[in-house]
């Protein structure tokens, strides 16, 4: 029931703040209420935001696109993936509702991902409706991650509180360095896992703000601007500056999201769509949850 609530509250919250705003979004007024340089007090941000968005933004974006597969290609290539049995005991580790939440925001992210792309690279692709087309479904994509990413955060933050085995983890880069099969300190999630999800869901949640504040660029909403004393179109660049770094950050980590789950550790994918894990992985890559289960005679 508390599951509901959750997702009826971000739903809610969502819908609230896309109508509440008492402004023309869609007309003439959109251009209007953007000052120009030296109309309305201002951080001066528009020559440090020209300078990122020519000389940085694109070319991060890229070497990100190219680098981090290029970096996962040799470590399969030269470790190769950690291959389990997978005929032993079933360790039953994700619930029905964590599996929906996790599969609409994995669809979100796979329409996020290549319609940002796009639009950042607009040109190449000939900009106009194809880029458009691009921006809206990026747009929807956005609303359906944003229903999830609060019930995400809250389903999964009592298990990736960090603790001692983090550092432990982080010592031997989660053993993803060897082809042994050594057990590695680690609960239900090892350092690696929780980091993604800290990124995934504040990082997903600062893209989520960033990103309506760019979709509806002249909300001219006073009370941001009284809170952060901000003008409109600084209001935009630092909503620009940042969705832009935490976009290579969440872009690069989930790459790593994916290359683990469905590469270095072969079969991993089933347990987001079954829920269930396998003993030997558990008992490898999780093993103080493991010793844990065990204890508690859960397995
Ligand atoms: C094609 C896309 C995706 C695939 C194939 C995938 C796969 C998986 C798998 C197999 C697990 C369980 C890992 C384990 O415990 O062994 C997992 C967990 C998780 N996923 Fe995803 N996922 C995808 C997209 C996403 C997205 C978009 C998000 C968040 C926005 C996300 C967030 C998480 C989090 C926070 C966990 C728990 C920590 C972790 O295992 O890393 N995933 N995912």
């Amino acid at each position: 029931m508390k599951k509901y609530l959750f997702l009826s509250i971000a739903s809610l919250f969502l819908a609230s703040a896309a109508f509440a705003a008492d402004s023309q979004i869609w007309d003439a007024m959109r251009i209007q209420n953007i000052y120009g340089y030296g109309q309305v007090e201002s951080l001066g941000l528009g020559p440090l935001f020209t300078m990122l968005q020519a000389n940085y933004f694109a070319q991060i974006f890229l070497a990100v696109l190219i680098g981090v597969p290029a970096v996962f290609l040799l470590h399969y290539l030269v470790i190769g993936p950690k291959v389990f049995s997978h005929d032993g005991k079933k360790i039953y580790a994700f619930s029905i509702f964590n599996r929906i939440v996790h599969q609409v925001a994995a669809i979100s992210f796979i329409v996020l991902i290549p319609t940002g792309f796009i639009m950042t690279f607009g040109s190449y692709f000939g900009g106009g409706e194809f880029v458009r087309m691009m921006k809206d479904l990026h747009g929807i994509a956005t609303i359906s991650f944003g229903i999830v990413v609060i019930p995400m955060f809250l389903m999964w933050i009592k298990d990736m509180l960090p603790n001692f085995d983090d550092i432990k983890w982080m010592m031997i880069v989660g053993g993803y360095l060897s082809k042994e099969k050594k057990p590695v300190p680690a609960g239900k999630f090892n350092a690696g896992q929780k980091s993604w999800y800290w990124i995934a869901t504040l990082g997903g949640m600062v893209m989520i703000l960033t990103g309506a504040t760019m979709y509806f660029l002249d909300f001219d909403i006073e009370m941001v601007r009284s809170m952060t004393g901000l003008s409109q179109i600084d209001l935009l660049r630092v909503a620009a500056i940042l969705h832009a770094f935490f976009g290579m950050l969440v872009v690069a980590l989930f790459f790593t999201h994916v290359y683990m789950a469905v590469f270095a550790i072969k079969g991993a994918i089933h347990s987001i769509i079954t829920g269930y894990k396998e003993e030997e992985e558990v008992e490898i890559l999780h093993s103080s949850w493991y010793k844990k289960l065990k204890k508690e005679g859960k397995i």
